[in-house]
């Protein structure tokens, strides 16, 4: 029978059948929150916050294109909490680092990054207090002390650096009553990103991140940044997340190159179709008419991008029309497309969507996030979860000698603050 996918409530929180993987958030924070006394000491008042990861089901590296993308966060993420301090000075400590705390004075904040893991809150310090410094509240500014921790894989394609970024924009909006709008807090999260920490990312995750919903998929158009939400019937559908357990250290350089490259592909082709305002615009016979003007490498990125937008409208026709079968094809298009055209796969993915594709259950699955390592995301039939994870460990295991780490994760409502 054909499962499907049907309007349903996106407030309901659904029945989740691996009721072990869910995620305790007020729990964790509440153990979170011993850690922040263990390192900074007992005193006043210290606020709890989550923000959540997020996987992107549909519209691959298509964000920075100006294409749609229909990402949706996971009950995975970020612990922060935050103390105000008498002084002028901000402590950034994580629980998931080695490395010592970084310490910063308001009034002579960095200007380069320092490539640690502390570029992504200390640029959104950085962002804040130039919206606080426009309006002239600068100087009402405290220091904080700020204990970061969670449970979100690193590196693994679930948007880590958004999830940090878009929640110490809402806990330091909240310590410092600043009282900015969500969209002005997910903009800053994006501008710290990208000007301060220096990756050139789209819209996607911190929209993701900031503008999340249970139990729905955002659908972000991100040429003109409109978005609805398309609910998800999480009574007939799983998300599961296959990590290859592969991380890429110099991800961030690749990125950076694929963009350009894709920059490349729209300069030489809205030359020829002027109405273009970028690669999402290109038509497909555009393409396929001036491609020989393309050097070879940014032809197979117009070749991924162009067809990705027709891919992820198809999509989400499937999903209105109830169809998860429909859906879950166009995801391992999309991966086919991601690895031989956009080349950002990596065997250990390949070996997790091949053999997802021949699991009794599994819809869909493809390669989230950048790439280059990293998740899988698979649509799975509610039912089948325990089937296929044994699956794919066992191919994955039999390639590879150790075993991918695969897991069903609930959805999520965005950052927020929790209460002790
Ligand atoms: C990374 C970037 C996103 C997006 C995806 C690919 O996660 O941060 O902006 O480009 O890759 O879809």
């Amino acid at each position: 029978m054909r499962p499907r996918v049907s309007v349903g409530s996106p407030d309901r929180m659904s029945a989740h059948s691996r009721s072990e993987t869910r995620l305790d958030v007020a729990g964790a924070l509440a153990s979170h929150a011993r850690e922040f006394e263990r390192v900074f000491g007992g005193g006043s008042h210290t606020r709890l916050f989550f923000s959540p990861g997020r996987i992107n089901l549909m519209g691959a590296h298509l964000d920075y294109n100006g294409g749609p993308v229909m990402p949706t966060a996971v009950d995975r993420g970020t612990f922060i909490a935050v103390r105000a301090r008498r002084d002028r000075r901000v402590v950034l400590a994580s629980t998931l680092e080695d490395s010592k705390a970084l310490e910063v004075d308001l009034d002579s904040l960095p200007s380069a990054r320092m490539a640690r893991w502390s570029d992504y809150p200390l640029g959104v310090v950085i962002e804040l207090a130039l919206i606080a410094r426009a309006s002239d509240r600068e100087k009402e500014l405290s220091g904080l002390d700020v204990l970061f921790g969670g449970n979100l894989p690193v590196g693994a394609g679930l948007s880590s650096s958004a999830s940090i970024c878009v929640g110490t924009a809402f806990a330091l909006d909240a310590a410092w009553k600043l009282g900015l709008a969500r969209m002005d807090l997910v903009d800053a999260a994006l501008r710290a990103e990208r000007n301060f920490v220096g990756v050139q990312c789209g819209i996607m995750d911190p929209y993701a991140v900031g503008l999340a919903r249970s139990n729905s998929l955002l659908w972000l158009d991100c040429k003109d940044r409109t978005y609805s939400y398309l609910p998800l019937d999480t009574e007939t559908l799983s998300i599961g997340v296959a990590d290859s357990l592969v991380r890429r250290e110099l991800a961030q350089g690749a990125f950076n190159e694929r963009v350009a490259q894709c920059r490349e592909a729209f300069e030489v082709l809205s030359r020829r179709q002027t109405d273009a305002t970028c690669l999402r615009d290109i038509r497909f016979d555009t393409l396929t008419e001036y491609q020989h003007e393309l050097s070879s490498t940014a032809r197979k990125r117009a070749h991924h991008v162009i067809p990705e937008v027709a891919r992820t409208f198809a999509a989400r026709s499937s999903l209105q029309r109830g169809d998860a079968e429909g859906f879950g094809a166009e995801m391992f298009r999309t991966h086919a497309s991601l690895r031989d055209l956009f080349e950002v796969s990596v065997p250990e993915l390949d070996t997790l969507v091949d053999s997802a594709a021949g699991a009794e259950g599994c819809l869909g699955a493809r390669l989230t996030g950048a790439g280059f390592g990293g998740c899988a995301v698979l649509l799975v039939q509610k039912g089948s979860e325990a089937s296929v994870q044994a699956r794919l460990t066992l191919d994955f295991t039999a390639r590879f000698g150790r075993a991918p780490r695969v897991d069903f994760y609930g959805g999520d409502s965005g950052p927020r603050e929790i209460s002790r």
